[in-house]
């Protein structure tokens, strides 16, 4: 029986956020709008991820003016990508800034909210996931399955972890492939089992990035194993370190029983805007636009852009020739902390601390920077295996009192909407919006910096 693979294209979210680090202006996405909307995708990725920091520091655009535009313009349901507590930004927030950040977005036009945690820890999914659920414009709500490979990461376990999302309400779960590790028929085996695991009917979306080449081969054995959903990038913005290019899924499928239907002739003339946009955006920020396939990301799972800046690391430290050791060394930190995803930040805290163990050699965990710590007691959520106490209060000198067995209480004590609001009324801000209080929770110096520029008549208003 035909049953149609749907596509989640990301040309205006994550294919230019892998390719051309996230540099795609609103007047860019314009033209090509309603020729989007007219494909017939299940949804088009275009908010969250990175795009909120780089509108307000790069692009002089409000993110929520951005969204806005998007929804006007569109009937395709617009996804977003959500950290969890994280929300857009780098650190946990309090759960009513949590709540509002979500309510607004829905009221602004998202459509499906795409939720996930670094770690897997659904303790940092739960409030996004139920904030999302109380929308009153009911938007899908998606949550993830963060993939990485370890010896305690099997596919049952993922879905358990699918299995405890369907249960918190999610409506279809994805799995979410960052690094590109997803091997065709892993791909085949996991999407099997999550089918019978959640049932036949329950949506299953993968998510990945070509990064070390396996990309069109592994939708293709996740698409005979019966995944609803795959995510993909136009040609332009597809392939290398972003998703599996949409002309190529679709062509590959036609004819056959999960035949897409789209129309590829339609995408062509799109690709062809997006082609223009490509070059212009190299141009203007000086940027390389394309990677090399990656297949070392498979043993070190570390990305490669990475990869060179540790190896710098060691490089300004006259040790060069300790580049092994670094390969070597990175698995075991990762072991030591509880074999996490490594997705940003924690990629970037192990590798930092691998290199700082190579440079002190033989003594391992002489020098261990405060973020290290702070992974290593919960200060982000629970590490997939509990990480040894003599490790924490003997190697890495942590208190018992600083170790956090639940993260959702330390996030508590955080500020809450209100203040970030009282703040920013003290800068002089008094008539900042609530999307205004948000972006300002999130990047506190980009977000004022950017009001200053574009919103004059707060100074006028300011009291004394
Ligand atoms: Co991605």
């Amino acid at each position: 029986m035909a049953k149609p693979v749907k596509i989640m294209e990301t040309v205006l979210r994550d294919g230019h956020q892998s390719l051309l680090a996230t540099r795609m202006r609103i007047e860019d996405m314009l033209p090509q709008l309603s020729a989007l909307d007219s494909i017939g995708y299940k949804a088009l990725e275009a908010w969250g991820g990175a795009t909120f920091d780089s509108c307000l520091r790069f692009l002089d655009e409000d993110p929520w003016e951005r969204l806005k535009t998007l929804k006007k313009n569109l009937k395709t349901p617009i996804q977003m990508l959500l950290r969890g507590q994280n929300l857009l930004g780098y650190n946990h927030y309090s759960n009513d800034v949590v709540e509002k950040f979500v309510q607004k977005a829905s009221e602004h036009g998202v459509g499906v909210f795409r939720i996930f945690d670094a770690l897997n820890d659904v303790r940092n999914l739960k409030v996004a996931i139920s904030a999302a659920l109380k929308c009153p414009e009911k938007p899908e709500v998606q949550g993830c399955l963060v993939y990485t490979i370890s010896p305690v990461h099997t596919n049952e376990k993922f879905v358990e972890l699918a299995l405890e999302l369907k249960e918190m309400g999610c409506h279809s779960v994805c799995i979410k492939d960052m690094s590109g590790l997803l091997k065709p028929y892993v791909a085949e085996d996991l999407i099997r089992k999550l089918k019978e695991g959640l049932g036949e009917d329950f949506p299953i979306d993968l998510h990945t990035h070509c990064t070390s080449g396996f990309g069109h081969a592994t939708y293709l054995k996740a698409v005979e194993a019966g995944v609803d959903i795959i995510d993909c990038a136009l040609a332009p913005f597809s392939s290398d370190t972003s998703q599996p290019c949409t002309e190529t899924m679709v062509a590959m499928l036609e004819g056959t029983e999960r035949d897409t239907k789209l129309d590829r002739q339609k995408m062509a003339e799109i690709s062809k805007h997006f082609l223009t946009v490509k070059a212009r955006i190299i141009k203007e920020f000086n940027l390389k636009g394309y990677f090399d396939v990656n297949p070392s990301v498979l043993d070190f799972q570390i990305p490669g852009g990475m990869l060179s800046n540790l190896a710098n690391q060691l490089k300004e430290n006259g040790m060069e020739d300790r580049y092994q050791d670094l390969l070597d060394e990175m698995p075991r930190v990762r072991k030591d902390v509880g074999y996490p995803p490594l997705v940003t930040p924690s990629s970037q805290i192990v590798g930092t601390m691998a290199t700082f163990n190579v440079m002190t050699a033989p003594n391992r965990y002489k020098m261990v920077p405060t973020e290290f710590k702070d992974l290593a007691r919960g200060k982000f959520g629970r590490c997939p295996v509990p990480v040894e106490r003599f490790f924490l209060t003997d190697t890495l000198k942590i208190k018992e009192s600083d170790i956090i067995e639940d993260c959702s209480v330390e996030d508590a004590k955080g500020h809450s909407f209100n203040d970030f609001a009282e703040e920013l009324k003290g800068k002089g801000f008094i008539n900042a919006s609530e999307e205004d209080v948000l972006s300002y929770a999130l990047f506190p110096q980009v977000a004022e910096e950017f009001f200053k520029k574009h919103y004059s008549p707060f100074t006028a208003y300011k009291k004394d």
